[in-house]
Formats: C-alpha cells, sequence, structure tokens
C-alpha cells in the first residue's frame, strides 16, 4: 500500500459532510439577488453623509484642487449651489473649510472669529438659501494661522490654553452666524468644555459639538492642506494629534468628550482606523462619525484615473465599510457621488 492511500474508498458526499450534520451552504443565501437584498445585514443611504466643501473669497470662483478630482473651492454663490445639490440628493449636512489668503492669516487666527469673515459669510448663505441642511464647521485655527498650527505656537511650542479662548470664540461666532454644529478638529485639551461654556453663555445652547475626539497626526491629510494651503510651516502636529499606534488613548479621548458635552465623537481618518470606529462605537452611546479624508479620496481617484479601480464602486464600499465598522455619520468628499449612485442603485 502506497503511503496516504486508503484501504476503505470514501465517497466524495461524506467527506464534504461537516461535523456529523448536512453539509453546511452558505451560498445558498447568496444565490439570488432579491435574496441579498433581503439579507443584507448593512445599509448605505444618503442619511448616513456629510459632504465636506472649501470656500473661497470672490465671485463666481471655482479654483480646482489637483489632488481632489471633483473638488474645488468655491466662492460663496458657487458654494451655496453645490450645497444644493447635496440637499437635493438626501445628504443631510454639509462641513465648511475657508480656505483664506495669506494676508488674512496671524500668529493667533484672529480672521477666525470676525463676524464678516469668509466663513461666517458662507454659513449665512448657506442657512439662507437652504435652511434645512445643517452646517457644520470646523473649530480648529490652522486656515487663519500664519503658521498653518491648530493652536497658538509660542515660543516654538503649540500653547493648549492659550488656544482655548480662541477656539472659543470662533465656535461663538460660528453660531452667530447660523452654524447647526461646530466640529472643533484642533485636538487641544478642554477644548470641548470651554466651547460648550462660551456656546452656553452665548445663548447657543441648541448648536450641537461634533468633535473630532480621536484625531490622528496622519500623512493621509496631504490633499486637504493642499487645499486650504494650511499645511504647518514648521515642525508637525504630532504634539496634539494622536499618535497612529495608539488605540487605548483612544478612550481616554473619549472619556474625556463625553464627560466635557461632546452631542457626537469622530474618528479620523476613517478608512484606515476602522478599527477605532468600531472601538467607538462599543464604548459609548453617542453618534459616531468617521471622516473618510481627503488622502483616502485621493487615492480611489487617482487609481481610477490611471484604470486601476473601478471609481464608484470602490467608493461605496469605503462608505459602506465605515458604516460596518460602526459609523453613524460618514464625512466623504465622496459624498455627492455616493448619494447619486444610491439613488440610482
Ligand atoms: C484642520 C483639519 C484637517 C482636516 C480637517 N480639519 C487637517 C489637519 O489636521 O491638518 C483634514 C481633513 C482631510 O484630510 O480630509 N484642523
Amino acid at each position: 500500500m502506497r503511503l496516504g492511500e486508503s484501504t476503505t474508498a470514501v465517497p466524495a458526499r461524506v467527506q464534504l459532510r461537516y461535523s456529523g450534520a448536512v453539509l453546511v451552504r452558505p451560498r445558498r443565501n447568496r444565490s439570488r439577488p432579491a435574496l441579498r437584498r433581503l439579507l443584507r445585514e448593512t445599509r448605505l443611504s444618503p442619511n448616513d453623509l456629510v459632504l465636506p466643501l472649501f470656500v473661497q473669497p470672490g465671485e463666481e470662483q471655482r479654483t480646482p484642487i489637483d489632488s481632489m478630482p471633483g473638488h474645488a473651492r468655491l466662492s460663496i454663490d458657487l458654494l451655496v449651489e453645490k450645497a444644493g445639490e447635496a440637499a437635493a440628493l438626501g445628504i443631510p449636512g454639509v462641513a465648511l473649510f475657508p480656505a483664506l489668503a495669506d494676508d488674512e492669516k496671524d500668529a493667533r487666527g484672529s480672521a477666525s472669529s470676525k463676524p464678516d469673515g469668509l466663513l461666517q459669510r458662507a454659513v449665512r448663505a448657506l442657512k439662507t438659501a437652504h435652511p434645512e441642511l445643517l452646517v457644520i464647521t470646523d473649530v480648529a485655527l490652522d486656515p487663519y494661522s500664519s503658521d498653518g498650527h491648530d493652536g497658538v505656537l509660542i515660543d516654538g511650542r503649540i500653547d493648549n490654553d492659550e488656544t482655548l479662548p480662541l477656539l472659543a470664540a470662533m465656535a461663538v461666532s460660528q453660531a452667530e452666524a447660523g452654524a447647526d454644529l461646530v466640529a472643533p478638529s484642533d485636538m487641544m485639551d478642554g477644548r470641548v468644555l470651554a466651547i460648550r461654556e462660551a456656546l452656553d453663555s452665548a445663548g447657543f445652547g441648541e448648536v450641537g459639538i461634533g468633535s473630532y475626539c480621536v484625531k490622528y497626526a496622519s500623512a493621509f491629510y496631504g490633499p486637504f492642506r493642499e487645499a486650504l494651503d494650511s499645511a504647518p510651516r514648521g515642525g508637525d502636529k504630532k504634539t496634539y494629534q494622536m499618535d497612529p499606534a495608539n488605540v487605548r488613548e483612544a478612550l481616554r479621548e473619549l472619556e474625556l468628550d463625553e464627560a466635557e458635552g461632546a452631542d457626537w465623537v469622530m474618528v479620523k481618518p476613517g478608512l484606515v482606523y476602522a478599527d477605532v470606529v468600531r472601538l467607538l462605537r462599543d464604548h459609548t452611546a453617542l453618534p459616531v462619525a468617521a471622516y473618510h479624508v481627503s488622502g483616502e479620496y485621493a487615492m480611489l481617484r487617482a487609481a481610477a484615473e490611471k484604470g486601476w479601480l473601478d471609481y464608484e464602486s470602490c467608493l461605496l464600499e469605503s462608505l459602506l465599510s465605515l458604516k460596518r465598522a460602526g459609523a453613524d455619520v460618514i464625512f466623504s468628499y465622496g459624498a455627492l457621488d455616493a448619494a447619486r449612485l444610491l439613488q440610482d442603485a
């Protein structure tokens, strides 16, 4: 008898038996489109999405962003139009980021709380044209700072406590302009509390705080910084944004943001930190948001331009994966495309 040869012939069917039961066939549940539709565990909808938009001064101005095909800095009139498309497709909100000229930036980012600043004017125009559409504003100094940092730089260091009142003033001025939620993305300690107190004492108890709770020091923000010309002029953001290697620290940030009064907590970037999205989902009753960031969007677009990936299906799969990981809200530059595809589906 040769090695491996058995004395009794075993029929192929018996070999397919599993633990003595009949052969288990998971493929049966995948066999027909209607069945797959019925059994789908996660469903993506335009209701899950927030569209980030960049605003610039001027009128009828559109400056394409090379590394983010399909996106441009828009003057307020065109921004209002674009936001109208989002609203018509059932997207509940937009997130706004201002692109200021260099001569409007200074060390303390003082343009950030001007009542007639670019962002404030954009918020007013959006709320007038599309009152139902949520306007979410970013709270951080970087688009306004001549140093390109989220906090104030004093003697070469980011001064946390000097930054807090500036963030609070920025949030109040955004609320005055009509923002529905302010979204601090600066990662200073204590900012959620400082902003909550300032909003409440200014009479904006109904304005929410969508905290960028777990924000990593990520190279995937590259295209965004190109869009706003907001890259740090010196150093990096590692003394305030989190180390990509850390995850226990995310729970610590979560605990603090909950205690300080955040209305939702965000993980950013989203795709490459889907494990962290799941972790937060399992540890909080607050809504969890995930940001499919500029670099994650640019990768899809670049590969698609080369004919290496199918943009539309990879976009939907990426957003679905964030939802499956536990995100209730997904910020994505692909939100308009996704909403259109979901309507056709
Ligand atoms: C600024 C801010 C950044 C993003 C959102 N808010 C960039 C940064 O922290 O440098 C990144 C968004 C993206 O890459 O899509 N505080």
